[in-house]
Parts: structure tokens; C-alpha cells; sequence
């Protein structure tokens, strides 16, 4: 065995940070498997693209066959598993691939793992990690007033997307509890940062101000989030990685929960001083119709990491927010990358006749 890992889905928003964190903060090598659908984007791993530390392998989870070879080939002492289909309007638009890659694609990976686990020594065996990186979402929503959720909160997913979330959960738990695999499983909040797709709230508000476009708001604007700086989820998973106990969940969060209203009036503050225009960007805000089944409250309870692992949350949310919007104002480039035709589709069919 080797003391490579291997990463599923690092072309994506956390799976690049994840890996740029690694090559900063580690010694061992990370191979990078990746289908590159629309949300994967390798022009968010340039700046590691030279390093000896850092391989990409184009390839689907869901192909047994490629998995299989991947693991011979390279031996890794562990499979930190980001892939998956992550947008939950797209969920409500089209399931069929939330299934797929979600439940049947993390169902191939944890038979790999399996047999992989099976071929090695007993040392190696019990060194070996399958790290499953999963969501907030799985739990539900919250009462306005209630406690966040712990590890032991049942599971109430209510979108197709939580819903193949949850599944694959329960196949880690069952693969520790029925084959001894090594699995651990972290359940973590909203992120937002550098590399994000403009599909979701945080990067759609910066790019659609910048451009003088509406602000599209769901609903009454006062669902809330729990909000984590990327690069703190990238720690604590690195943290339940080596000190993380086989077969058991970790929730991470950011302990910064907000309306979405409130995001999205503190992003226009800070857009106007760092890039102001002639009136507040606070004027494009759109209150437009709600998701369907949209949940109204998340908030994670993070004891379990911080006792048991010494982890917790470096950036405040605003902090961390000023860094994201400088970020996106300083990478035009990446942004014109993935704001193409397909992208632009993507916004008419969610947004077009969305105003309330
Ligand atoms: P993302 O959509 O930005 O990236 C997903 C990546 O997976 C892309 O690079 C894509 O090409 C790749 N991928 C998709 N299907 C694949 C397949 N069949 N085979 C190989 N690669 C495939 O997602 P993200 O926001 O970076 O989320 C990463 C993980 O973290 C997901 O499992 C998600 O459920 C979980 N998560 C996300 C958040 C969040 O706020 N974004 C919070 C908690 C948990
Ligand atoms: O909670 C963790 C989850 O966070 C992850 O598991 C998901 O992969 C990730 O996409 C994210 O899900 P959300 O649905 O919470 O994120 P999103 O950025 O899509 O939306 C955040 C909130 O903002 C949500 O209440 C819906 C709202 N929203 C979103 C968009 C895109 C709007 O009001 N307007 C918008 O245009």
C-alpha cells in the first residue's frame, strides 16, 4: 500500500479546494478522479496541475471496472469520496442522475473498496480509509426555535437531492457494520468560497450584481443556513481522516446561521465598497417563487468534532465572505470559463418566469 489517496470529484467546488488544501498541508499524493460533468471544472486545479504530488484520472464512479483498476494501480490508504451530483433545484428538475451517480455510483466505490480491502495485509487493512463526504441536508429542516442537529438526528431528507444523500449514507453505515470496511462519514453545512459553480446562492448573488442583473430571491428570503468557509470544511475533513474513529459521522458546520435575506443584503454591502456602483446592489434584490419543498432551517450542533477531534471553524462569516467576493473579483477569467452556453441554459430554465 501506498500513502497516496485518492479523491472522487476534485474537480468540483470542494473537491478542488480539498485538493489544493492537501498539497499545501500534506506529503503524500492525491489522484484526482473526476467525470468532469458540468460542475467539474480543471481549471480550478491549475495551480497544482504541475505538482508531483497531483494526478488526474478522467473517469465515472459508476464505471465498476475503471474503479477497480484505479485502486490496483495505485494503492492508496485511502478513497476521500466528494463525487456526486450536489444542486438541489437541479434535483427537483431532473432525479435520474441524482440516483445514479449518488446511490449507484457511492454503491460501486464502497464494492471497490470492499474487495480492494479484502487484497491487502491486515496492517494495511485496518490503515485503510473511506472517508464519505455528505450533507446537512439528510436531516431535514429545523423548527424555528430548535436545537441544531446532531449526529443521532434521524434522517427526514425531503429532495430528491437530500434523498440520494441519505441513501448513500446508509450503504457507508452498512458497509462498516456488515464487511468491517473502514468508513467514516461527515455531514457538513452550507460552504461557499473560491471555485464555486454560480448555480448556487452565494457565487450566483456576486456574478449576477456584478452584471446588474436581478437578485433572485426564493420565496420570503428567510430560510436559513449554517454557513462554513470552504477551506475550514477541507480541515475538518482532513481531521477525520487521521483521528476519526471506523464507522463513525462527524457533522461540521460553520455555527454561522443567516436568512438568506441576510447574505444576500451583506454580500451587496461589501460589493459596494469593494467595487461600488451608482446605486446599492441591494436595489437588484427580486423576491421570486420558492422551491418546491424547499426546507427552512438548517443548523448543525458540531460538539461531537470539537471534542473528539480538536476541530473547529477558523473564518467568521465575514471574514470569510470578503475573501470569496475578492476572490471572484479577482479570477475573471475562471468566471468567464464556466459562465458559457450550457450555464446560461441552466439560468432560463430555472429563473425564466420566476418573478412572484
Ligand atoms: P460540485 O457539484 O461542485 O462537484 C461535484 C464534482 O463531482 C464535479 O467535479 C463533478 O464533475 C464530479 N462528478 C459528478 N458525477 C461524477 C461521477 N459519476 N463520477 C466522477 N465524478 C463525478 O459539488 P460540491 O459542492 O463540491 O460538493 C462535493 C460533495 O460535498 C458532494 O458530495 C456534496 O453532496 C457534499 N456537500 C456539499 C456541500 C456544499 O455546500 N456545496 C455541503 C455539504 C456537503
Ligand atoms: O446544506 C448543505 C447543502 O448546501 C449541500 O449539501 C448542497 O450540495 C449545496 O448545494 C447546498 O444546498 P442549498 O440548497 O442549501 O444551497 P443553495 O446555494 O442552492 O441555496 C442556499 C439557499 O438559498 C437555499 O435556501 C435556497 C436559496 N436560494 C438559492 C438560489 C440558487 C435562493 O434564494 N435563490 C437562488 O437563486
Amino acid at each position: 500500500m501506498q500513502n497516496s489517496i485518492i479523491v472522487t470529484g476534485g474537480a468540483g467546488f470542494i473537491g478542488s479546494n480539498f485538493i489544493h488544501r492537501w498539497i499545501e498541508m500534506e506529503d503524500a499524493s492525491v489522484i484526482n478522479l473526476d467525470k468532469l460533468t458540468y460542475a467539474g471544472n480543471l481549471a480550478s486545479l491549475q495551480a497544482v496541475t504541475e505538482s508531483p504530488r497531483y494526478q488526474f484520472v478522467h473517469g465515472d464512479i459508476c464505471d465498476q471496472e475503471s474503479v477497480r483498476r484505479l485502486l490496483e494501480t495505485h494503492a492508496p490508504r485511502a478513497i476521500v469520496h466528494f463525487a456526486a451530483e450536489s444542486h438541489v433545484d437541479r434535483s427537483i428538475h431532473g432525479p435520474a442522475e441524482f440516483v445514479r451517480t449518488n446511490i449507484e455510483g457511492t454503491f460501486k466505490l464502497l464494492e471497490e473498496a470492499r474487495r480492494y480491502c479484502e487484497s491487502l495485509a491486515p496492517v494495511a487493512r485496518e490503515r485503510f480509509r473511506f472517508l464519505h463526504v455528505s450533507t446537512d441536508e439528510v436531516y431535514g429542516s429545523l423548527e424555528p426555535q430548535g436545537p441544531g442537529f446532531c449526529e443521532t438526528t434521524p434522517y427526514a431528507p425531503n429532495s430528491p437531492y437530500s434523498a440520494s444523500k441519505a441513501a448513500s449514507d446508509h450503504l457507508v453505515r452498512a458497509y462498516h457494520h456488515t464487511y468491517r470496511l473502514s468508513t467514516l462519514t461527515t455531514n457538513c453545512s452550507n460552504n461557499y468560497g473560491p471555485y464555486q459553480f454560480p448555480e448556487k446562492l452565494i457565487p450566483l448573488m456576486i456574478l449576477n450584481a456584478l452584471q446588474g442583473a436581478a437578485l433572485p430571491v426564493y420565496g420570503d428570503g428567510e430560510h436559513r443556513r449554517d454557513w462554513l468557509y470552504v477551506v475550514d470544511h477541507c480541515d475538518a475533513i482532513r481531521a477525520v481522516l487521521v483521528k476519526g474513529q471506523p464507522g463513525q459521522t462527524y457533522n461540521i458546520g460553520g455555527e454561522q446561521e443567516m436568512s438568506n435575506i441576510e447574505v444576500v443584503n451583506i454580500i451587496c454591502e461589501v460589493l459596494d465598497k469593494l467595487r461600488p456602483a451608482a446605486r446599492s446592489y441591494s436595489k437588484l434584490v427580486q423576491f421570486v417563487k420558492d422551491r418546491p419543498g424547499h426546507d427552512r432551517r438548517y443548523a448543525m450542533n458540531i460538539s461531537k468534532i470539537r471534542r473528539e477531534l480538536g476541530w473547529e471553524p477558523k473564518e467568521s462569516f465575514k471574514s470569510g465572505i470578503r475573501k470569496t467576493v475578492e476572490w471572484y473579483l479577482a479570477n475573471p477569467q475562471w468566471v468567464s470559463g464556466v459562465t458559457s452556453g450550457s450555464y446560461r441554459d441552466w439560468i432560463k430554465k430555472q429563473y425564466q418566469g420566476a418573478s412572484n
